[in-house]
């Protein structure tokens, strides 16, 4: 049964976008949906998220950075995916465990089996039965990061600051990732025109959402 999407990809693949594409779609078809987003999609998380995303990128130790992501997702699941969920919503979230996985383990190098098992702990089990994970080369992603959706994305600079090599470990990390749960995980490619992915993904959707209905 789809109940919960998760849309990954690195900074400036056109996450946000897609997003709100989708949104519209969603509701043209009247589904109960909630959109979301890590982090920062709770009253903690906005702190968080101004603490991780703005500021020079050894403004926080590694560690630092990958405790407070996790508090975001622990707060995020409980206070508003899982309340969702329990009201038969689709939730739709841009970014969440697998931006742990691509940053902080291929991007940062921290060990994945570790990762994981925070991950675990922070989602407590809550996971996405589909992941679509946008992707691009970095350079076109750096060049549309500047002008990226989210509010306060002006001074939301910090993983763009990490540089080309750390954006392309990412960007590794994420196909990696991809590739080994593909009943999970779809990439889509991003670096055509928004509405050739945007149609890629509502079929996807929809080929999901028709198989939940079917059984
Ligand atoms: N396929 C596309 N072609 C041209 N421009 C695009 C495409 N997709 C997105 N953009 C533009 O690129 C910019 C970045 O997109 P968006 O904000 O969706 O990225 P993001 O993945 O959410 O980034 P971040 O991870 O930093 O939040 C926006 O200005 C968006 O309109
Ligand atoms: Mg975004």
């Amino acid at each position: 049964m789809l109940r919960f999407v998760t849309i990954e990809g690195g900074d400036g693949s056109g996450k946000t976008r897609q997003v709100g594409l989708l949104d519209e779609y969603l509701n043209s078809r009247g589904v109960s949906r909630l959109l979301t987003r890590e982090p920062g999609d709770t009253p903690l998380g906005k702190d968080l998220r101004k603490l991780l995303l703005e500021g020079r990128p050894e403004s926080l130790s590694d560690e630092t950075e990958l405790f407070l992501i996790l508090a975001d997702r622990a707060q995020h699941v409980r206070e508003v995916v899982e309340p969702a969920l329990g009201q038969g919503k689709l939730v739709v979230s841009d970014r969440f465990a697998d931006s742990t996985l691509a940053y902080q383990g291929y991007g940062r190098g921290m060990d994945l089996a570790l990762l994981r098992r925070l991950n675990l702990m922070a989602t407590g089990g809550t996971m996405p039965e589909l992941t679509i994970i946008l992707d691009c080369p970095v350079e076109v992603a750096l060049a549309r990061a500047a002008k990226r959706l989210d509010p306060d994305a002006a001074r939301e600079y910090r993983f763009e600051s990490e540089g080309v090599a750390f954006q392309r470990r990412v960007r590794e990390g994420f196909l990696e990732l991809a590739e080994a749960d593909p009943s999970r995980c779809v990439v889509v490619p991003t670096d055509g025109p928004e509405m050739a992915t945007q149609e890629k993904m509502r079929r996807i959707i929809d080929e999901r959402l028709h198989e939940s209905a079917g059984g």
